[in-house]
């Protein structure tokens, strides 16, 4: 590693989908600091319940939380110094731990004590906000779920293992009952972040979910470690607008991120997208858990200011119409140079869902550097901002990656045209079988709540 802090590794989900015990295990394989933030409101909760203070808003807990010294150690939430860990697993504290962390006055309490933790890098955050809320900033973030089912079944063996009975369907219930409460609150509710990583654990032992997440942070560790070159270098103007961009999109048009996993941790990758809108870019470049490259036409970097702005934000001139050899050139180093491209092969933009013929310049970048090429379907931008409006209106924009796809380099004149036109062509069918499988499954999952950010 360079002298960069370690990353900081968020991990959020519903109650009984094993966070607290991955979160434990990655935390000391990678000898990083565990936050348990469920476990400080549940120290809180006890807290208020110990000393009678009337649970809601006003001056009175205000004051009282003030005092409250609530700190982490060795995985361990310490209330006034002493080590509560057995007294808040019990159901009594489970039950007010669920009321209070809907009180603003706590979540202000807790929630800089957990960014603070987190400053340095080098921790495992595990709750329900941490990579949306606490941390929208975290390199690495997983989202954990399971069914109802295995959660339930997962909680009546815990129980059992502590001598005490209650059957899977009470269980299902509460659980149930949690879920709505987590993802319908007003404060800081459970979702998942566009960027972060969904593993569903039901069926999935304990140490195969850990070993996947060691794979990824590792892999983020190496990318991070290496010497950048210049396309690769991160900008830091982009991690800022990125998260504004991402934040209101949420909010404007639910923006949502599908097959994150397909990105590959490191190394060069082209991103190939459809393109129906100006809110294209942001909405990739939103999703995707890297830091991207984008083309965009010559004449808005003569504008002045703005031109600085979207150079500093890895915009990247091409002309409009016909070959641009200098446009090839700058695409061709970031991916030399191990970055992220975001290319869109039709060149301009069309209508919500129809998918045009791709120019060459996507699929020869993809044969002449062999870098993986990973399809990604935007959907909704063409109905939230389609050309010839002056402004956006509400709908749900989701960003589905697809697995990535490779070409080989072809030899001849002759090969390599073959070449690029297969290229073009395969891009251009794993962008529509995305178009397709989220247009027949899409809207079949329940969606969590809408997007609330804080920092
Ligand atoms: O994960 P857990 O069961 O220890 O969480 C206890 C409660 O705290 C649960 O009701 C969810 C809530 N919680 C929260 O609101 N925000 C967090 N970051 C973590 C937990």
């Amino acid at each position: 590693m360079t002298g960069r802090r370690e990353p900081v590794v968020a991990i959020d989900g519903p109650a009984g989908a094993g966070k607290s015990t991955v979160a434990r295990l990655l935390a000391e394989r990678l000898g990083y600091t565990l936050v348990p933030t469920g476990a400080m409101y549940r120290a809180v909760a006890l807290a208020i319940t110990r000393d009678g203070v009337p649970a809601r808003e006003g001056t009175e807990l205000r004051r009282y939380l003030a005092r409250l010294v609530l700190a982490v150690r060795e995985g361990t939430v310490l209330l006034n110094g002493e080590d509560v860990r057995s007294e808040i697993l019990t159901e009594e504290v489970a039950r007010a731990t669920s009321y209070v962390t809907t009180l603003a006055a706590v979540r202000e309490k807790v929630t800089p004590l957990q960014r603070q933790a987190a400053a340095r890098g080098g921790v495992v955050l595990e709750g329900r906000d941490t990579g949306t809320v606490v941390c929208p900033d975290a390199e690495i973030k997983f989202f954990l779920t399971a069914s109802l089912d295995a959660r339930a079944r997962r909680r009546h063996a815990e129980l059992r293992a502590q001598g005490r009975d209650a059957s899977v369907e009470a269980l299902r219930d509460e659980l149930r009952a949690r879920d709505a409460q987590d993802t319908t609150r007003a404060l800081a509710p459970l979702r998942r972040a566009p960027d972060a990583i969904e593993l569903d654990t039901s069926e999935l032992p304990v140490e195969r979910v850990v070993a996947r997440m060691l794979e990824v942070v590792e892999a983020r560790r190496r990318a991070a470690g290496h010497p950048a070159g210049r396309a690769a270098r991160r900008s830091r103007l982009y991690g800022a607008v990125r998260r504004v961009a991402a934040a209101l999109m949420r909010a404007l048009f639910g923006l949502e991120a599908r097959g994150v996993e397909h990105v590959p941790a490191e190394g060069p990758v082209l991103f190939v997208a459809n393109h129906a809108s100006l809110l294209d870019p942001p909405a990739v470049g939103g999703c995707a858990p890297r830091q991207l490259y984008f083309l965009a036409k010559e004449q808005l970097f003569r504008i002045p200011l703005f031109g600085a702005l979207i150079r500093a934000v890895n915009a990247r001139p091409v002309k409009r119409g016909g070959a641009d050899p200098v446009a090839l050139r700058a695409a061709l180093r970031v991916l030399e140079e191990g970055g992220a491209l975001l290319i869109f092969p039709e060149g301009s933009r069309g209508p919500e869902g129809v998918l045009r013929p791709p120019r060459p310049g996507a699929a020869m970048l993809a044969v002449m550097t062999g870098a993986p090429v990973v399809p990604v379907y935007v959907r909704g931008t063409g109905r939230a901002w389609p050309t010839g409006r002056w402004l956006p209106r509400p709908a749900k924009v989701r960003v589905t990656f697809g697995p990535p796809l490779r070409f080989a380099a072809g030899r001849r004149g002759e090969e390599r045209k073959q070449a690029y036109e297969r290229a073009s062509r395969e891009m251009m069918a794993a962008i529509a079988r995305l178009r397709d499988t989220v247009a027949a499954h899409g809207e079949a999952r329940p969606q969590l709540s809408a997007a609330r950010e804080q920092s």
